[in-house]
């Protein structure tokens, strides 16, 4: 008989990581801990990373990533996985693949979303027994934007948007995402928000976001009051949004603090002849279309 690796029989747990858009964002101000007062409504993407998990006897948390840069114990998965290790003295360790199909560095939450997932997966292969709410606590101290990834499909947040409400929108469609091939730094476009401050009353889109409201009305009233920051800090978003303004395909948003654009439509067919229009005229960007809002799946088990 063959002998069975103790490895082998050990679950695998896997978790989809979804991505978030800033419908609306309002910067409100600096505050004293050197984070900014924000009041944004943020909707869950169908555009996932995927974080995989396995119990080890090591006491080691390791990561693989199809992206050899993020192999790093600075990883936001490794830092969540330590911070409960840490908090509960946990002797077990954990290894991790991370599969990355959120941009980084596009203001959609790729890092957060899968720190959110590193927590609910710890949770479970540790036997924890921790509820959101604490696992939530555990993520703000690791990012302002873990916690929001706790309350999708829509959540309305503000803080330094670590205080979340759950806003379920009456809207669902798709969402045609725009890559610029320019990751932007955070810290970076709130530095060069406070130089120049634009702060748009959030009352502008607390009404409309509870009525019915289509892609086109969204659209219209959706605003960032980063999206001025993100464009001095990367002057080549700035140029895409300019270029797609006078290729006619519509008005596309900033999402957060990044430098993917986005743009929502009512039916599939309108955002998939969009996307072909944008890829033909432009060949530098990449275009996804995906459908919205998204929550977050439960845990599976992989054989
Ligand atoms: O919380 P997180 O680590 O994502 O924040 C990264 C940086 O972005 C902070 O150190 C801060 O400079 C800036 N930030 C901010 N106000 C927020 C969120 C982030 O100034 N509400």
């Amino acid at each position: 008989m063959v002998a069975i690796a103790p490895e082998t029989i050990l679950p695998k747990l896997l978790l989809s990581a979804p991505a978030k858009l800033n419908l609306f964002l309002s910067i409100l101000g600096p505050r004293d801990d050197g984070f900014h007062d924000l009041e944004s409504l943020v909707i869950g993407v169908n555009l996932c990373d995927t974080l995989t998990a396995s119990r080890t006897d090591d006491g080691q948390i390791t990561i693989r990533c199809n992206r050899r840069e993020l192999e790093s114990p600075d990883n936001l998965v490794v830092r969540s996985a330590q911070r409960l290790q840490d908090a509960y003295a946990v002797s077990s360790g954990v290894a991790f693949h991370l599969e990355k199909s959120i941009p980084v560095g596009g203001g959609m939450g790729g890092g957060s979303s899968d720190a959110a997932a590193a927590l609910r997966l710890c949770n479970e292969l540790w036997s924890l027994g921790l509820s959101d709410v604490e696992l939530r606590r555990h993520g703000a101290s690791l990012g302002s934007d873990v916690p929001l990834f706790f309350a999708l499909p829509g959540a309305v947040i503000t803080g330094r948007g670590d205080v979340v409400q759950p806003a379920p929108l009456s809207w669902t469609g798709w969402v045609l995402l725009v890559s610029t091939p320019t990751p932007v730094s955070t810290p970076a476009v709130y530095r060069a928000w406070s130089q120049t401050p634009e702060t748009t009353p959030a009352a502008r889109w607390r009404d409309a976001l509870l009525g019915a409201a289509s892609a086109e009305l969204i659209m219209e009233q959706s605003f960032n009051d980063l999206e001025h920051a993100v464009f001095e800090v990367a002057p080549q978003v700035r140029q895409v949004v300019d270029t797609l303004q006078t290729g006619h395909v519509g008005t596309f948003r900033v999402s957060g603090a990044g430098s993917t654009l986005f743009r929502l439509f009512d039916d599939e067919e309108t955002a998939r002849h969009t996307a072909g229009i944008i890829e033909d005229e432009f060949s530098n960007l990449t275009t996804k279309v995906v459908t919205a809002p998204v929550g977050v799946s439960p845990i599976r088990t992989q054989e």
